[in-house]
């Protein structure tokens, strides 16, 4: 890790006590682990079985909103509405074809597209609902596992699955 010194015992197997206390190292593994490069599972399919459902999830502080929409698609989004950024969605899971955020009452679909807001008169000019969708994060499903990562570049983790789900297939 960079710039960070632990002494680590004689015996290799006794993982020093500091390292599950210190917050220099717990900063270090969110930036390296949790919001760096790799897959981390979020959801399973057999969770979201029917169109509508929908559960939260915190990703080491990021919170998301994973749902299947009206036509079955799973989709990521962050918890977070497109207006001021205000958490969306409070349950924890439940089902639901549309969220309204409890701020100023926008109002998503289950794709994420803004489907309305209160008082569009007093909006500048040239408002245009396509511009707010939810943003999303990257995030593929493999065997019916749903991960999430922040970077494009592709995890040592997820290519063993790919290629073990290739075999599977060819035997
Ligand atoms: S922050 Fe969500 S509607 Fe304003």
């Amino acid at each position: 890790m960079t710039g960070i010194k632990l002494s680590w015992p004689k015996n290799y197997n006794e993982v020093p006590k500091e390292a599950f206390v210190r917050e220099d190292i717990y900063a270090e593994e969110v930036k390296r682990i949790f919001h760096g490069t790799e897959w981390h599972p979020i959801a399973h399919e057999s969770e979201l079985p029917n169109a509508g459902d929908f559960k939260t999830y915190r990703l080491s502080g990021v919170p998301l909103l994973i749902g299947r929409d009206v036509e079955g698609v799973v989709r990521v989004f962050y918890n977070a509405c497109s207006h001021r950024g205000n958490q969306l969605e409070t349950a924890v899971m439940g089902n639901k074809t549309e969220f309204e955020c409890p701020y100023h009452r926008w109002l998503f679909d289950s794709k994420g597209n803004l489907a309305g807001c209160p008082n569009p008169r007093e909006f500048l000019p040239g408002f245009n609902k396509a511009d707010y969708p939810l943003a999303q994060p990257r995030f593929d499903s493999f065997l019916g596992l749903f991960s999430s990562r922040s970077h494009q570049k592709p995890s040592h983790y997820w290519h063993i699955l790919e290629i073990r789900r290739i075999r599977c297939a060819n035997c």
